[in-house]
């Protein structure tokens, strides 16, 4: 199926995407999901970790120390595979953290799933003393698949995977495109469903849930200090915009969640979801003011409706992304791999539409 026709799909599941946006934001704790329990399978305390496999600590690209007293440390790791920024996200008063879009390889030739980058990660973790709170997806990835699963395991089980609370809409439209049919298939996934403009804390800093949809749905940012992250949502200014033809993906909502992004203090760092840089290094951040200026999408002036006119016609000859199948059967369910069938096989499946009946 491509994902021209999964927008089909989307358009006929009557996606609820509006904007919203509380007038006043609420400090509140994590909403963890009704029911829901650690795996029985793995430690249930921070306390006694899983056993890790000793490998030396991921390189950052960069550290990024924390300009004042409500903005993080940030680490940024490439994975450059898929071209994804991860983020290591650290208060440095109590070197509390958390990991935002982390990795999980995957081979679509070989179908091996490996955990190369994530262990990495981990043992940057460890190495530096850093004690995890949240892993954090900005929205269901379809270019790759999440490393979040497996980080809670490896963090003793209960470290609550989080996300923006419409991931529920993308699982409804994808359960039954890839036969994620069983009453639990989402039993045990997400531990926490952020709402619009939910505040929690990460050790004495301050985060906010920016709902901003256009690239999907359920996408999110989060706002710390003077720190974005933007998942998807905008792209370094020479690379501008992201696709916007994922089931209930819309240009129009696209516009707007930059516009919000570029209606924040001009000093402010954007944080970018990937990079597909050309005739330069990857790069993961810049300023509102360097969007503003620079956005080769949306810079100021840009007229909304041209925005969207070339944003739609510019998807329509697009490819699927490579790992697009994998991806979302991974990534709805929080980093966890498809059911096993009754002889405790594993598969992926690919939805096909054939032009003739053989
Ligand atoms: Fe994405």
């Amino acid at each position: 199926m491509s994902i021209s026709a999964n927008r089909a799909l989307a358009n006929a599941a009557s996606y609820h995407c509006g904007i919203k946006h509380s007038t006043s934001p609420s400090v509140s704790q994590p909403v963890i999901k009704r029911g829901y329990t650690a795996d029985t399978a793995v430690q249930t305390s921070t306390s006694t970790k899983t056993p890790r496999k000793e490998v030396p600590p991921a390189e950052p690209w960069r550290r990024h120390a924390s300009p004042d007293e409500h903005t993080p440390t940030v680490f940024t790791f490439f994975e450059k595979a898929t071209s994804t920024w991860q983020y290591i996200v650290v208060d440095p008063h109590t070197q509390e953290a958390v990991v935002i879009d982390p990795v999980l390889d995957f081979d679509p030739n070989s179908g091996n799933i490996s955990t190369q980058t994530a262990d990495g990660l981990l043992s940057f973790i460890d190495h530096n003393g850093l004690t995890v709170r949240r892993i954090m997806e900005t929205h269901a990835h379809a270019d790759h698949l999440t490393a979040a699963q497996y980080f809670k395991q490896q963090l003793g089980g209960d470290i609550p995977v989080c996300i923006g609370q419409r991931i529920t809409q993308v699982q409804q439209t994808f359960a039954p495109v890839y036969g994620l049919d069983q009453p639990d298939a989402f039993d045990k996934t997400f531990d926490v469903y952020f709402k619009d403009d939910e505040e929690f804390k990460l050790g004495e800093l301050s985060c906010r849930v920016i709902h901003l949809p256009g690239h999907t749905p359920d996408h999110v940012g989060y706002l710390i200090g003077k720190a974005v992250f933007t998942g998807d949502s905008i792209f370094n200014p020479d690379v501008g915009t992201a696709r916007v033809d994922f089931p209930g993906g819309n240009a129009e909502h696209l516009y707007k969640s930059m516009q919000r992004l570029l209606s924040l203090p001009e000093d402010y760092r954007l944080f970018v979801g990937h990079d597909y840089p050309k005739n330069r290094d990857q790069t993961c951040w810049s300023t509102v003011t360097e969007q503003r200026v620079r956005n080769a999408h949306i810079k100021l002036g840009t007229d909304e409706a041209q925005f969207i006119e070339w944003r739609k016609s510019r998807d329509a000859v697009l490819g699927a992304p490579r790992l697009l199948h994998p991806s979302l059967q991974v990534n709805i369910r929080a980093g966890k791999l498809p059911p096993k069938d009754e002889k405790g096989r594993l598969f992926f499946k690919i939805p096909v539409k054939s032009e003739v009946d053989l």
